[in-house]
């Protein structure tokens, strides 16, 4: 039925600034941290497994040299040894002592005591129980000393066994510089990781940030926004998507801003023609009827009783005259609305009262009101009262013989809906989409503004009317205004 239309546009929600984010929460934040963690984690295998596999390798080598020292101390101790040659022994161990890794070395006879070492106060007593570690060692981690035993054998016979003691320390040195190195180049790894991934974030956000910003143009009505294209690559195709969507885009626009220019001065001079035409209809009839009257009033022959008639018909037809002429103002001279807030139950039953005095209808309309219980809201009183007018006259017109008007008042979560119904003729389903158009009439006294006017003041109070109607039947018009907020 409406010919109003109702735009609705959802604004966007404001971009969120991209500093304002968190690092993690950024293209340019994720890709510096996930190439960084992936350098790192790397790096980290990598140095652990050269770590390890050179410990290994440097534990073997003095495992190996350990055992030849070894060999070499049962070399030149076995005939020492079967003749009890103490000073040949304690030199054998005085010249292994030279060596700088070795934590001791010691010659050991069949019976378990000690013939020659490099410790103090060793010979002459028992060997003691002995530990060897070539396979494990460290034994203990506070233990430096990798513990070797080596027999001395003649044929099957072991007449004796020495024992070697070498010092860790340089092994542990030389992992720890390992280990150091390792993590130099992790770190190295990491500065390097992350200055490549920054690079190519900025080029790739550099190019998002622009689309974005041209977007943000586009979208605040900018539609001449552009972006520069910098490369062939995938980012540089997207530039140029986006530069060929923008100049569609505006292109389309023009289009349709010319075409509505067009559309809406053709309307506006049909407007104009069609207010002429029927200004000119709607007085003409009254008009030819003064021009009538006025002469007869200069007939000096006019009976007395005629004078009276014609004084009658000039009364009624300057009466005519004078409210179209009342429509057109009211129509063309609308007021801008002043919102306040107020009950509008008062509103609506001195509106009532008003309409009701009308004596082509008097008695014969029965008003039935439904209110609701608080029906404080926003609207000019003034304005609003002639919207009640204008419906509640329709109606009435629309039930020349009486009939039943209701008027509703409906409390909504954040507007209150006004229903007027009434049970008059209804409105043919023709004319249903016409009705609201200025001029429109479907009645021979009618001048077919007050929808118009209606229609005005409630596109100012951001609402519309609706009608229902079943010809024959009845009417329901029904608009609805902002409830008074509690703040
Ligand atoms: N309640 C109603 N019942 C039947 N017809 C209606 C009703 N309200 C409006 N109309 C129809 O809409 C037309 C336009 O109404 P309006 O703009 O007020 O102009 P006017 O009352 O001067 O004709 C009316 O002439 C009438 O045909
Ligand atoms: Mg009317």
């Amino acid at each position: 039925m409406n010919d109003s239309a109702t735009l609705s546009v959802n604004p966007a929600p404001p971009a969120r600034e991209r500093w304002a984010l968190p690092v993690w929460h950024t293209l340019r934040g994720r890709l510096i941290i996930s190439v960084a963690l992936v350098h790192v984690v790397l790096m980290g295998l990598f140095t652990w497994e050269a770590v390890d596999r050179q410990s290994q390798e440097l534990r073997q080598e003095m495992v190996n040299q350990g055992r030849s020292l070894a060999s070499l101390m049962v070399v030149a101790s076995t005939n020492a040894l079967l003749a009890e040659d103490l000073a040949s022994l304690a030199e054998v161990t005085r010249r292994v002592a030279e060596r700088e890794d070795v934590a001791y070395g010691e010659i050991v006879d069949v019976r378990g005591f000690v013939m020659a070492s490099t410790r103090e106060g060793r010979v002459g007593r028992p060997a003691g129980p002995v530990i060897e570690s070539s396979e494990l060692f460290p034994l203990a981690e506070s233990d430096s000393v990798l513990d070797l035993r080596e027999a001395v054998l003649i044929g099957d016979t072991e007449v004796g066994f020495v024992l070697l003691g070498l010092s860790t320390g340089n092994l542990e040195r030389a992992l720890a510089a390992t280990r150091n190195r390792g993590i130099q180049y992790i770190l190295l790894a990491l500065v390097i990781g992350s200055v490549a991934a920054w690079l190519l974030s900025v080029t790739v956000t550099r190019n998002l940030h622009e689309l974005t910003l041209a977007a943000k143009q586009i979208g605040d009505g900018d539609l001449g926004a552009r972006v520069r294209v910098r490369s062939q690559d995938e980012a540089g195709t997207l530039a140029l998507g986006f530069n060929l969507m923008a100049a569609s885009l505006q292109r389309n626009s023009r289009e349709i801003e010319r075409e509505h220019r067009k559309r809406t001065e053709a309307e506006r001079l049909a407007c104009v023609g069609e207010m002429a035409a029927s200004i000119a209809h709607e007085i003409r009839n009254p008009m030819v009827a003064l021009i009538n009257s006025a002469k007869l009033l200069g007939d000096p022959k006019l009976e007395a009783e005629d004078h009276a008639e014609v004084a009658h018909i000039v009364e009624t037809e300057s009466s005519r005259l004078q409210r179209i002429l009342d429509d057109f103002l009211t129509f063309s001279r609308l007021p801008t609305a002043r919102i306040v807030s107020a009950d509008l139950e008062p509103l609506v039953t001195e509106t009532i009262g008003l309409v009701r005095q009308d004596p082509r209808y008097a008695g014969r309309i029965a008003f039935e009101c439904r209110y609701a219980e608080n029906n404080r809201c926003r609207f000019d009183p003034d304005l609003i009262r002639q919207v009640l007018i204008n419906l509640f006259l329709n109606a009435m017109q629309a039930m020349p013989a009486g009939g039943r008007l209701m008027i509703r008042l409906q409390r909504g979560e954040r507007r209150m809906g006004v229903s007027i119904v009434d049970n008059g003729s209804g409105i043919p389903e023709r004319i249903m989409s016409q009705i609201s158009r200025p001029f429109f009439t479907g009645r021979k006294d009618g001048t077919g503004l007050g929808l118009s006017v209606v229609q005005r003041i409630l596109a100012q109070h951001g609402t519309a009317l609706s009608i229902t109607s079943q010809e024959g039947a009845g009417t329901e018009v029904s608009f609805d205004l902002e409830l008074e907020s509690d703040g």
